[in-house]
């Protein structure tokens, strides 16, 4: 018990310490954002719990950070490359949880690619060893797919979110619920495909 209070202290602390410098070097990899309440509010749900956010100006390989519950939540925008990727035989290998059998994202996110379309994925970017927040890793000519690496322990996992098994982070980053209101907006903070999800039932943030 005395150490589970004190394993959250600590993730709460590399949390407020490493937000600004995840976001700095996620921004400087990919989309230079921070959108965190730049998203128009919800009126019909409740308004103090869903942020819309705009994703008509992320290209293919980059990301946006937003703020949901004060966490960093991240969106990005999937090549085909990073799409096949997920799919190529044994890609899975070397995940701790390739399936996400365990309760890190609603029922509409079970599935290969852990978003609700394939194209577009959102996690909070909270690390779940110790809750530093994880740099993205933008697609590249040497890395065609991209992910995340964890600046405070090296934990790392792929474009979906899924953590590697031979690193310290032992669940895959958690998935928000998330609505896609039209072809470029998504609405963070209720589930459609999965209303009864509630984040707080989550293995770990
Ligand atoms: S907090 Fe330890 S690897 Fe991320």
């Amino acid at each position: 018990m005395i150490d589970d209070d004190i394993d959250t202290k600590r993730r709460d602390v590399l949390t407020k310490l490493t937000f600004g410098a995840g976001c700095a070097g996620v921004c400087a990899l990919a989309y230079p954002f921070l959108d965190s309440l730049n998203g128009t509010r919800a009126s019909a749900f409740d308004e103090s719990d869903v942020v819309d956010v705009d994703i008509s100006m992320l290209r293919p390989g980059q990301q946006k950070v937003v703020q949901w519950r004060n966490w960093p939540v991240f969106v990005q925008r999937r090549t085909p490359e990073a799409l096949a990727s997920l799919q190529a035989p044994g890609a899975d290998r070397d995940l701790r949880d390739p399936a996400s059998r365990v309760l890190q994202q609603p029922r509409d996110a079970t599935n290969w690619h852990r978003s609700v379309v394939p194209e577009i994925g959102v996690y909070i970017g909270i690390c779940t060893h110790l809750g530093c927040v994880p740099n993205y890793n933008a697609p590249s000519a040497t890395d065609l797919a991209g992910g995340y690496v964890c600046p405070c322990h090296g934990s790392h996992f792929d474009i979906a979110g899924r953590a590697f098994s031979d690193a310290p982070a032992p669940y895959n980053l958690p998935v928000p619920p998330v609505t896609m209101l039209s072809a470029n907006t998504l609405r963070i903070g209720l589930s459609k495909g999965d209303p009864t999800f509630d984040i707080n039932d989550i293995q770990q943030i």
